[in-house]
């Protein structure tokens, strides 16, 4: 019999349901995740190829040159950057290394769910700030805090909401944020950005009391090697550098990772097709009477308030057709549904199922 038992907060959590990827059918188009279903550069799967070589060997655990092929394609210093088993581990380690029991981790109302999921994991307490029309509310997140809150999360552009506050009002919260909150802006989208009024936030770490956070699973389309990154401040990179496991980034993820982020033409390129195609399936939806939000990342929300149909209808029409997307009720958002921007191809197919849907 097992009379060891677990931290008590970790039987609260509710786990993270991901995508799904199976739909029953031969088919599938998935469209759940948020990936890159273009895939990635073709010089990725060439590196791909070649990392099998060194699958004896441990990484080199100071990552040096992955730190230095990010900071050459950002303009950083590859110091201040810290890789993780995708950036969800850099969330954890943050929260780990900086909260746990009697701390609060604060987020907005929709934001990404493993905030809440990790704050519980090491004891601490999730808050949650409302948001005004699905949309990160700097003032209320700054209601919200109090002489508890270690770390402030800002989803730029938000899962699943695809709605991003300006740069101006990214510097007004960490200016009116307490100096010894941390805030961390998790840029997981900032590539699909077209907007001049937009920021990832990098500016703001040099002051010490900011994270940006990036990852290669989506506009990079390596979403199955688990790679991330913080661009942090050197006192922060210390200490996640002490936190994260020595070899916390596998050897294929960094030869994949190194190519992937040395090309900026095909980062380049995905993120216009994808913003053509995102304009298309809106486009299309909203004639359909689907209520799309305004996204500026690789997926919609969207909506069927108006519409005599429920999301839960469409979700299973879809799925029979073999077309998986994202129910979002553990967002608080049952009327809705997240879609991924596939390819042309995939989308065509998605808005014919919809459009299917609607008409029956
Ligand atoms: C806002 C946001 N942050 C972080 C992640 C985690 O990404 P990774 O695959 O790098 O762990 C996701 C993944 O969906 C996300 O939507």
């Amino acid at each position: 019999m097992l009379t060891v038992q677990p931290h008590h907060y970790i039987l609260e959590i509710k786990p993270y349901v991901g995508g799904k990827s199976k739909a029953g059918t031969k088919r599938v188009i998935k469209l759940s995740s948020n990936e890159n279903t273009a895939g990635p550069s073709p010089k990725v799967m060439e590196a791909m190829a070649n990392a099998g070589e060194k699958l004896f060997r441990y990484p080199d655990g100071t990552y040096l040159e992955l730190r230095e092929a990010i900071g050459g394609a950002h303009g950083i210093d590859p110091s201040r950057v810290v890789c993780g088993t995708g950036s969800d581990e850099i969330i954890a380690l943050l929260i780990h290394s900086y909260a746990g029991p009697g701390a609060e981790v604060l987020y907005s109302q929709h934001g990404f769910l493993m905030y809440r999921i990790y704050a519980q994991s090491f004891g601490a307490t999730p808050v949650s700030a409302p948001e005004k029309n699905l949309r990160t509310d700097i003032h209320s997140l700054l209601a919200a805090v109090t002489p508890k809150t270690k770390l402030v999360f800002v989803a730029n552009p938000n899962n699943p909401t695809g709605s991003y506050i300006s740069r101006e009002e990214l510097h007004e919260l960490r200016a009116k944020l307490r100096q010894d909150v941390l805030l961390v802006i998790d840029a997981a989208y900032a590539e699909y950005v077209d907007d001049p009024s937009f920021s990832a936030g990098d500016e703001l770490v040099a002051a010490g009391n900011t994270v940006v956070l990036r990852t290669f699973s989506k506009i990079y389309g390596i979403s199955a090697l688990r790679l991330g990154w913080g661009h942090c401040p050197p006192a922060v990179a210390d200490v996640l550098n002490r936190a994260r496991g020595p070899f916390n980034v596998n050897n294929i993820a960094v030869a994949c990772g190194i190519a992937a982020v040395k090309d900026q033409e095909y980062v380049r390129r995905m993120r216009e097709q994808t913003i053509a195609e995102r304009g298309r399936v809106a486009e299309h939806l909203n004639k359909l009477g689907i209520i799309v939000h305004p996204s500026a990342a690789n997926f919609v929300l969207t909506e069927f308030a108006e519409t005599g149909k429920t999301a839960a209808a469409a979700n299973a029409f879809l799925l029979e057709q073999g077309i998986i997307v994202r129910e979002v009720m553990e967002y608080g958002l049952p009327r809705h549904l997240r879609i991924t921007i596939g390819t042309r191809q995939e989308n065509d197919e998605l808005l014919k199922a919809l459009s299917d849907f609607m008409a029956a």
